[in-house]
């Protein structure tokens, strides 16, 4: 390392990488679990994690507006269309789970809306066949994160911000801790910890245009347990959100919440028609997200897009004073950045990278391969399989983080911390002291890294674009061995930048080669040259390992589904008409 080194050492019983909602669930129940020696870090400032950014609400099948609505529906909802590739073992436990996480919150004060008599309002999400989603306003995310912050402070749990992650630290199939930057005071920092949860969130921002803020969704969890020899599984499934914003340019890819649609908002294309009766008659704009996003994708692509390259969504007919009510962030987002009110202008919307299926091999406890090390939330797959559900995404978060840190919390009292090879550890950072000298800018390569990611492995994919890609990302990787940074750790987010795009190439690379070995369509991964689901071949995981030479894939078959969801994913109800107007 250049320069004189401020190194310390901090010990914890349990470390959390992530402080979203996953993380912090997580150690609200290593503590409640008798955890004491906690410590949350994120890379960020408290409370700014991506939870704050969602929007429409979290499911669970209370019954609130459509009695008929049970767990096992939910959870039928969930395995077909998630394109019944994920684990249904993981899906029962989060939606029997559901009732009770929602009432925790509500416990802990979340402010979700209510009808007269009390109990707690739902609203329609795509692909569900009733009224599902819990809700505030469209801030259900932020809500969220203010109640579990809240519950984390009353248990004094110890925080730290600005703190960001290097390398995980092993000693051969045992986490030992991480290694970490603290860029705000310019130290390393070598964590000794006898668990570590990962909830470091997704990786959509390894592409352009995506509903993440740039700083965020790296891949962080991912690319540390690849590092470590732990596997990732479905990394090719990647959720693109049908409506994200798409002009002006600086406000490209923010999320316009499906709770606009679920609130009765309409898709028109650019010749005023409302083009879903061609993909999707039975729910219309209440498709499945891969439906709904794929149609906007063919319109566009057929000539039927608007000026900037999107279509219209108009929720005109709704009272402006509901809109103020129910959907107050996307009115203020429209006015600030595109100055359109949402109660009389339709908005121009496309696709967004939203969402990431794929992440860490865990077991049903959030384990991976490597004892002590958990992993949580969207960093993880297995539980959405081919295409996540709006509103399954925020239920994730608690209902696991909840049995991770129970879990975490059972290891770290019945072990010791392993004993870590300094030198070793310290050799770590020669990966960042590699970046040090004169070089080109570390973004321009990571915005080259996710452009190839939006042309190659986007919305729709095929063999020669993909493999097209693939040199591309390796291209960028041979480039990117040259790129050097300014000396030093305080304040250096081109050092931050630098570490977390030589991170990208092992994902983009599980991602585009995952791609290209499904040779199907399911979900979310459309295969224009494969354009049909083949059940025969492909129910099934792919895992991507690291290996002495890139990534190495392996396949494995889906468990079947038994027990009483397999009769509701035969006899899942139509959706009554009368409650989609
Ligand atoms: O559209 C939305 O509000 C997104 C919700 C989700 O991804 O769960």
């Amino acid at each position: 390392m250049q320069g004189r080194i401020v190194y310390r050492e901090i010990k914890a019983d349990i470390l959390i990488i992530g402080t979203g909602a996953a993380g912090l669930r997580a150690a609200i129940s290593a503590y409640d679990s008798g955890a004491r020696d906690i410590i949350a870090l994120g890379k960020c400032k408290w409370g700014d994690a991506h939870t704050i950014l969602a929007t429409g609400g979290i499911n669970a099948a209370l019954g609130t507006m459509d009695p008929k609505d049970s767990w096992m529906l939910h959870a039928a909802d969930t395995i077909i269309d998630g394109g019944s590739i994920a684990d249904f073992r993981y899906v029962n436990l989060m939606c029997r789970d559901a009732p009770r996480a929602v009432m925790e919150l509500v416990k802990w004060g979340a402010r979700f809306h209510k009808e007269p008599d009390g109990r707690v309002t739902q609203r329609f999400f795509g692909a569900a066949t009733y009224r599902r989603a819990c809700f505030y306003g469209d801030q259900t995310g932020k809500e969220m994160m203010r109640v579990l912050m809240a519950q984390v402070r009353k248990r004094r749990i110890r925080t730290m911000e600005d703190v960001f992650i290097v390398s995980m630290i092993a000693s051969g199939k045992r986490v030992a801790g991480a290694l970490a930057i603290d860029f705000f005071k310019g130290e390393i920092i070598l964590f000794r910890a006898k668990a570590v949860v990962l909830a470091a969130g997704g990786y959509t921002k390894v592409y352009t245009r995506s509903s993440s803020r740039s700083y965020e969704n790296q891949g962080d969890g991912a690319a540390l347990a690849l590092e470590l020899g732990v596997g990732l599984v479905d990394m090719e499934m990647v959720q693109f959100h049908p409506t994200g914003m798409i002009y002006p340019k600086q406000a490209q890819g923010i999320l316009v919440t499906e709770a606009v649609r679920g609130e009765g908002g309409l898709l028109f294309n650019a010749k005023g028609e409302r083009f879903m009766g061609r993909y999707y008659p039975e729910k219309m704009e209440l498709g499945p997200r891969d439906v709904v996003a794929r149609a906007i994708y063919m319109e566009i692509k057929k000539g039927n897009g608007t000026k900037h390259g999107g279509v219209w969504l108009d929720i005109t007919s709704m009272p402006k004073a509901k809109i103020l009510e129910r959907l107050p962030k996307m009115y203020r987002q429209f006015k600030e950045y595109a100055h359109v009110d949402i109660s009389k202008q339709r908005m121009e919307v496309a696709p967004t990278a939203h969402y990431t299926m794929g992440g860490v091999d865990v077991s049903i406890k959030g384990e991976t391969s490597i004892k002590g090390l958990y992993a949580v939330g969207e960093t993880v797959g297995q539980v959405h399989g081919a295409n996540r559900l709006g509103g399954n995404s925020l239920l994730e978060t608690v209902v696991f983080g909840r049995i991770v840190g129970r879990e975490a919390a059972a290891l770290a009292k019945r072990q010791d911390f392993v004993e870590i090879d300094r030198k070793r550890a310290l050799e770590e950072i020669a990966k960042v002291d590699r970046f040090f000298g004169k070089g080109g800018k570390p973004e321009d390569i990571r915005d080259e890294v996710r452009r190839a990611m939006w042309d190659h492995a986007g919305i729709a994919r095929d063999r020669k674009t993909l493999a097209a890609g693939l040199r591309k990302i390796e291209k960028l990787e041979r480039r990117f061995r040259a790129v050097r940074v300014r000396p030093g750790l305080k304040g250096n987010s081109d050092l931050k930048i630098a570490i977390e795009t030589a991170r990208m190439f092992g994902l983009c690379k599980a991602i585009m080669q995952s791609a290209l070995m499904r040779t199907e369509s399911r979900g979310a991964h459309y295969r224009t040259d494969y354009p049909k689901r083949d059940d025969r071949k492909w129910m099934a995981n792919i895992v991507a390992k690291r290996s002495a030479d890139g990534i190495k894939l392996g396949v494995r078959k889906v468990p079947t589904v038994t027990g009483p969801v397999a009769y509701y994913i035969k006899h899942r109800p139509k959706v009554e008409v009368k409650l989609l107007e």
